[in-house]
């Protein structure tokens, strides 16, 4: 029995071949390609440019400093996400408020934003966590700046409207095993020309005629012809994480698991499916993988175990009790049943 892992990349021939093409034109940097890629993303999140960087941690680093976060201000971030937020804040100087989050759909809680608010909140960082987009309507009355983070939810709708066309700012991350991939990468998005201007400013250390803090974040031309390929089958990669979703819906339903909430207003892209179970995760786990199947807890540690002085219970219990299984376009329908048993 081969071992199935908790999460692939899907490359075929032709993304080698267009990340050839860019090696043996030795143009590698920063170029015509890297331009192309960000007019893709762009029109298709319906928002006026991107600006590609070479990490997701990038783009929310730049996106708050386009915002001109700095030391004083607070920024109110989830718990139950990854420590590139919290890197993200502090590079600035700035401090985080770490908020709960939603039992359902495991994203930050609009109640618990509104009790953290204060003067010195000045914007919001907003995951759509596991491809499911949080509550933007009930997030966007408080009138502070939201930085969408679309790392995991490239293609998810909201409202009938792309997710990361909502906030002031939005970024992506293109990491190995996204829901597509440039190896490492990001983009930070705005409609605010501005704000742009700014992050392609900071986005490389030279050719300035002052001097400040700028950074070496670019991404490389090989890496954005990776990002074109990959993005030719966007539709498909998600058409089939939403088949292989419903497949699981209905294996789970009727036992002892809590699946994701399901709302009309949304559609998922399901870059992460993540389970309530009963038992203890970690326990759970190692189970799964005695019979061949890698599935993780969703997060590795929820932020407010890294930093002190907040309280978020729900983030707790979904450390204890939410599992993530795999799901990417590459699975086979014996994978897939598989999986279903291994879980029963
Ligand atoms: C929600 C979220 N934001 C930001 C990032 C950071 O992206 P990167 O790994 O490209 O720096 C990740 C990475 O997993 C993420 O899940």
């Amino acid at each position: 029995m081969n071992f199935i892992p908790h999460s692939k990349p899907t490359l075929h021939t032709k993304d080698i071949a267009a990340v050839s093409a860019v090696l043996k034109s030795g143009a590698l940097v920063q170029g015509k390609k890297v331009l192309e890629f960000e007019d893709k993303v762009s029109s298709y999140l319906g928002v006026k440019a991107g600006v590609a960087v070479n990490s997701g941690t990038s783009a929310l680093h730049l996106a708050l400093l386009a915002l001109n976060i700095g030391p004083g201000d607070q920024v109110i971030v989830p718990s139950f996400v990854c420590t590139a937020l919290l890197n993200a804040v502090s590079y600035t100087g700035a401090s985080v408020r770490i908020v709960d989050v939603n039992e359902d759909d495991f994203n930050i809680s609009s109640t618990q934003v509104k009790k953290n608010l204060n003067k010195k909140v000045k914007a919001i960082i907003v995951p759509h966590m596991f491809g499911c987009p949080a509550d933007l309507k009930e997030l966007s009355i408080f009138g502070v700046p939201i930085i969408e983070d679309c790392a995991q939810s490239i293609g998810a709708d909201y409202g009938g409207r792309q997710a990361g066309s909502f906030g002031v700012l939005s970024i992506c991350s293109f990491y190995a095993t996204k829901v597509m991939t440039t190896g490492e990468g990001g983009m930070v998005l705005s409609n605010q020309t501005k704000l742009l201007d700014r992050i392609r400013d900071f986005r490389q250390y030279d050719h300035a005629s002052n001097f400040q803090n700028r950074y070496n974040y670019k991404m490389t031309d090989f890496q954005a012809a990776l990002g074109i390929s990959q993005w030719q089958e966007l539709p498909q990669f998600i058409k089939r994480r939403r088949q292989i979703a419903q497949i699981y819906d209905r294996a789970f339903a009727d036992g002892d698991f809590i699946i994701p909430s399901k709302d009309n207003s949304r559609a998922p892209i399901y870059y992460r499916y993540v389970i309530k179970i009963k038992k203890r995760a970690k326990v759970f786990i190692e189970q799964l993988k005695k019979k061949g199947v890698g599935a993780s807890q969703p997060v590795f540690k929820p932020l407010h175990h890294y930093v002190k002085g907040f309280q978020c219970p729900v983030a707790d219990q979904l450390m204890d009790q939410g599992v993530s299984i795999p799901i990417y376009p590459d699975l086979s329908a014996h994978q897939i049943r598989q999986i279903c048993s291994a879980c029963m």
